[in-house]
């Protein structure tokens, strides 16, 4: 395309000001923006940020007079339906033998609370094994194929999805590539990109974040459905025979990546789409809530509901929304390729008001102290309310939900150390179930439940490698009646006490 067809396309979209500094771009960055212009679709976009200012005018209030509590019977819990737990995992595990299952990561996002340069399943929360949260979710799935295989004696394939968006791509894909991905075979990971979509000032107006340079944001979460199209992955997954897609967030140390506990639940309800959740206690948190808004499944998001709302409680003291959503969501394929053909076109823009960076019409860079643009996310539950048979899943947060947002502060939450003393918690736990206990310097044996000595409840330093054991299990044989020191590791090499040996 040349400039003259660019500039006429601007022209009738009102975006010509994209344009205003052309003459002071080097030939290099011409090209680069030519080439980010050429790729949009400017009518497209206008439409979206037509519709998405409409639905946001729309009154979060009246949305909180709609909405309804999760209903019980669509409700499945680890502890108030413990005898129904092993029949749930056994189908689980059979589907996943019989290749059934595949797991989709979203890890487009651009990490902005934590703050580090490079994509978030790169981060290494200081566990003693230094393992980073990709490292710990591909041991998850080599143990669960290897679980699947043993009960059902057949070779069986997690395919693992990854969902990254223009920014994470190029470093995620060398990070697993320099990691020999993990130990999975390269052919079952496979990377697709989500879409991006411009940042606009409230006049719908694009914004430029520098003279030649166009500010440009991941499409949300729910711009999956979108890539699931356009990247062929919905036909690859037919091609792979998969009838069920575990689809989880990046940033939860605890996840149980292709949980077949979780699975066999959905399947055994005959569920097209499931959701699992923890109980929000804090009316503030920032989880979104399982709902229901004029009869229809959907997840209020934390930025949409209000305070008012959020603080209601039942006569029973908790929460009346207390379904908080941890995003691992559940979906058999059929209903996947549903979305990705008819309902994805119908899913409206969330918007989110942001301080955006952009340069006046001096060319200087400005950085506002207050929001002057939006950017538009789609929300990857929003699909819900297309569900036939809609099923939620309730689970311990101290068992399942420990997510890493925020960097490391005095009384922080969901940083760096809450989520490794969350893991290393779980692992404690797991010890004292198989038998074993923990000896301190002294040589006097630790209480199963710490003292908050000093004030500081810190857990102990404890880890068991996902390659060893993936929700507990397998460990009597090594543990019963043992005597362990902390830094206890357990790999699959055997058991490492760390400070013991003078590490
Ligand atoms: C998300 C959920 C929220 C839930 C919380 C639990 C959504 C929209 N919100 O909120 O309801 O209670 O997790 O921790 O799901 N991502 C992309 N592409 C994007 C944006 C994000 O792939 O364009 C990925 C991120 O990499 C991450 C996940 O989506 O894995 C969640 O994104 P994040 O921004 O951390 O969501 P929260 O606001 O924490």
């Amino acid at each position: 395309m040349d400039i003259r067809r660019i500039v006429q396309k601007l022209e009738a979209a009102g975006q010509s000001h994209l344009l205003q500094f052309w003459d002071d771009l080097s030939p290099e960055e011409q090209a680069d923006l030519m080439q980010d212009l050429e790729s949009m679709d400017f009518t497209e976009i206008n439409g979206f940020f037509a519709a998405a200012m409409v639905s946001s005018q729309a009154s979060s209030e009246k949305v909180d007079s709609r909405m309804e509590p999760v209903p019980k019977d669509v409700l499945g819990s680890t502890t108030r339906d413990r005898d129904q737990l092993k029949a749930w995992e056994e189908e689980g595990l059979l589907r996943i033998s019989q290749n059934k299952v595949a797991v989709l990561l979203l890890a487009g996002g651009q990490g902005t609370r934590l703050g580090v340069p490079y994509p978030k399943g790169m981060c290494n929360v200081g566990l003693p094994s230094r393992k980073t949260l990709f490292q710990i979710q591909a041991e998850r799935i080599l143990r669960l194929q290897q679980l699947a295989e043993q009960k059902h004696q057949s070779k069986c394939c997690i395919p693992w999805y990854i969902m990254t968006s223009g920014r994470t791509m190029s470093c995620t894909k060398d990070f697993f590539s320099q990691h020999n991905y993990f130990g999975l075979k390269e052919e079952n990971v496979i990377f697709f990109q989500q879409g991006m979509l411009p940042a606009m000032d409230y006049n719908g107006k694009i914004i430029l974040e520098g003279k030649g340079k166009v500010s440009m944001a991941p499409d949300g979460n729910g711009g999956l459905y979108r890539a699931l199209g356009t990247s062929k992955i919905v036909k690859d997954m037919e091609k792979r025979g998969m009838a069920y897609v575990h689809v989880y967030c990046v940033d939860n140390i605890l996840v149980k990546v292709a949980d077949p506990t979780f699975v066999g639940f959905c399947v055994q309800r005959g569920a097209d789409c499931g959701a699992k959740v923890v109980e929000k206690t804090n009316p503030t948190e920032a989880v979104g809530v399982v709902c229901k808004v004029d009869g229809r499944f959907q997840v209020v998001e934390y930025s949409e509901i209000t305070l008012t709302t959020a603080e209601s409680r039942g006569p029973d003291g908790r929460l009346v929304f207390n379904a908080g959503n941890v995003a691992n969501h559940f979906f058999t394929l059929s209903f996947l390729k549903d979305v990705v053909n008819v309902h994805e076109p119908q899913l409206q823009h969330h918007v989110a008001q942001k301080k955006i960076p952009y340069v006046d019409t001096q060319g200087q860079l400005i950085k506002p102290d207050k929001p002057n643009g939006i950017k538009m996310e789609k929300f990857v539950f929003d699909i819900f309310q297309f569900a036939k048979t809609f099923v939620v899943y309730e689970v311990l947060r101290e068992d399942e939900f420990s997510p890493l947002k925020n960097a490391d502060s005095q009384d922080g939450k969901d940083n760096p150390t809450t989520a490794r003393h969350a893991l290393m918690s779980l692992h404690h736990r797991w010890v004292l179930n198989a038998g074993g206990h923990f000896i301190d310097e002294n040589g006097t044996r630790v209480p199963a439940i710490p003292s908050l000595k000093d004030g500081t409840d810190l857990p102990i330093k404890c880890e068991i490698s996902p390659l060893v054991s993936y929700t507990g299990e397998g460990l009597e044989d090594l543990l019963q009646g043992r005597e362990l020191h902390p830094t206890l590791v357990i790999d699959e090499n055997g058991i490492h006490e760390l400070v013991k040996n003078g590490v």
